[in-house]
């Protein structure tokens, strides 16, 4: 009898603690109104695309566990898509957002609401536009803290500030990316990097707009660092003070000082930075690191990190208030020493579950390319030699369908979109970072995805080409976090590189990049069914067609498949 009353109590007290967990998670309704808005940045007013009105646009905080639903409301004269850039929509890629991969686009005067929950994630994500180049202006943080009560593996500060490191041009980014389109040739660079929407002071007309932070003295802030910028690879520094990395693509990190961190586009990394210097003013700043052979925007974006006792001078006139802040010191642009020994040091936080056994073994090769033209004087042909830019996955330029978007060709057997004959390794084999023939120069145009068993452990290694040029390329993968479990310069050596691997504590990415002439390989665990992306996060790449498509296929139930297709999915 008694053990019954106790058992009883037990059950009570369980299904409170439950009632008390389902309460916790919050449901978050948003709208997002895509709206030209005039932004004024480099002396000059263009009419931005953004949302709410805001550039960036907003923040979104939620917690671990919390529900979605985000109202895209378009009201611009551009086709547009959201991407929640490394959530896992498990089962859910119908909320994932690149345009024709995963949904249509949201036309103009339409909507779509994008409905998701956070499962099992934490830590610094962003959104951004999917949808050619509207993102150079269209995205935010999406900031994701624990559930409540549940611990920080580090001891977290009371402040927290998202630095969001973006491009822009004194131009419609829409007429950058179309100029490209046409002549074949790269896009123009940006004409400046900024902090939160703001070049800073080594900009025109920018002094006014720069970003401050007040700090206290001896206080300790954690910074979000996110790469938003669409075309580069960049370095981070605060002048003066050192950086403890904590996170990377929301994964925890063994934390480790730094003066400085390299994020690619689409990656994020959170630092401790702690004011225990002399009260003053100090520049946070962001340039390239550019590891390719090629143009680059080589100016340097600033904001203020400013302790609130900073001493003012005295004095009238110029030269009165504010002491000049402290400059960082700053790597070389081709700097690859410090950006690969910077990424070579993170590790996962703790013993990660990185899959031993492998089931797909899959070699891709990455880089750029070129297509030949029969004229090469022709006005589309302002490629090198006459040709257009290209770029490849195993040989293959990825073209996006028109007619419909990949998981809804898939989910409604719609033939003729996309085959799955995507190679798991190049048609030909040649040394990948040598002199590459130029008969390998030419990419063949293809939507071709590779179809991947429930559960399936993956492996892939990717290995950059010097084709036209070696280069860092941020791969980014939809739908998954992986583990960086090895990377080396020059070709990958399946028999002695695979022996060095790190098994035990490699970092947890959405986005990695290929060390320029060199490879990196990641394991995961196929275990979200759906269409996936992956591709170069540099947009002029991707356009260019460093893509494709992993189709990973039902397991079974309903518990491993993917869920039915919200009503208002938009049609193509
Ligand atoms: Cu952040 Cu497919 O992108």
């Amino acid at each position: 009898m008694e053990s019954l009353r106790r058992l009883s109590f037990v059950s009570c007290i369980a299904l409170l603690a439950y009632f008390a967990f389902l309460a916790s998670a919050e449901h978050h309704v948003r709208q997002f109104v895509i709206a030209p808005r005039p932004v004024t940045r480099l002396c000059r007013t263009h009419q931005s695309i953004t949302v709410n009105g805001q550039f960036p646009g907003p923040t979104l905080e939620v917690r671990n566990g919390d529900s979605v639903a985000i109202t895209v409301i378009n009201r611009a004269r551009y086709n547009i898509s959201i991407h929640w850039h490394g959530l896992r929509q498990m089962r859910n890629p119908w909320a994932d957002g690149p345009e024709y991969i995963t949904q249509c686009p949201i036309r103009p005067g339409q909507s779509y609401t994008y409905k998701f929950t956070i499962e099992d994630q934490e830590g610094t994500l962003w959104w951004h536009a999917h949808s050619r180049w509207l993102r150079a202006t269209v995205y935010g943080a999406l900031i994701i803290y624990p559930r409540l009560g549940s611990p920080y593996p580090f001891s977290m500060p009371k402040r927290d500030i998202p630095i969001l490191l973006g491009e822009w041009w004194d131009r419609n980014p829409m007429d950058v990316l179309r100029q490209a389109q046409f002549t074949g040739a790269a896009a123009n660079v940006s004409d400046a990097y900024t902090i939160n929407g703001q070049p800073g002071d080594l900009y025109r007309c920018s002094r006014a707009g720069t970003m401050r932070f007040p700090i206290f003295p001896g206080e300790t802030v954690q910074l979000r660092v996110i790469n938003a910028g669409m075309n580069q690879e960049l370095f981070f520094s605060v002048a003066n003070h050192q950086l403890t990395v904590v996170e990377t693509d929301s994964a925890y990190t063994k934390p480790f000082t730094t003066n400085v961190i390299m994020l690619g586009p689409g990656q994020t990394t959170n630092v401790l930075i702690t004011a225990n210097q002399r009260p003053g003013r100090y520049y946070m700043a962001a340039r390239a690191y550019n590891s390719a052979n090629a143009p680059f925007d080589n100016t340097t974006t600033t904001a203020i990190l400013q302790y609130v006792n900073a001493p003012t001078r005295r004095g009238r006139g110029r030269g009165r208030g504010q002491m000049a802040p402290v400059f960082p010191v700053l790597p070389g642009f081709n700097d690859t020493a410090t950006a690969t020994a910077f990424t070579n040091r993170l590790r996962y936080w703790k013993r990660a579950p990185v899959p031993q056994q492998i089931d797909e073994n899959l070699f891709f090769t990455v880089g750029l390319g070129l297509i030949n033209c029969a004229n090469p004087n022709s006005p589309r042909c302002q490629g090198p030699n006459g040709t257009r830019f290209a770029a490849s996955i195993n040989n293959m330029s990825f073209v996006l369908p028109r007619r419909n978007s990949v998981m809804q060709a898939y989910y409604q057997g719609m033939p003729g979109i996309f085959t799955t004959d995507f190679p798991p390794v190049p048609p030909v084999q040649f040394d990948y970072t040598g002199n590459v023939s130029r008969a390998l120069w030419q990419p063949i145009k293809g939507t071709k995805a590779y179809k991947l068993k429930y559960r399936a452990n993956v492996q892939i290694v990717l290995q950059d080409t010097s084709i036209v040029t070696p280069e860092n390329h941020p791969m980014h993968l939809h739908g998954y976090q992986f583990y960086v479990v090895g990377s080396g310069f020059g070709n990958f050596n399946p028999r002695t590189d695979p022996a060095r691997f790190n098994l035990f504590d490699p970092p947890e990415r959405n986005t990695i990049g290929t060390p320029p002439g060199g490879w990196v390989a990641i394991r995961f665990v196929a275990d979200n069914p759906g269409a996936w992306f992956m591709h170069c996060h540099i947009d002029s790449h991707l356009g260019w067609g460093l893509a494709m498509v992993f189709l990973v296929e039902n397991g079974r139930g309903r518990l491993q498949s993917v869920q039915a297709p919200p009503l208002d999915l938009p049609r193509c």
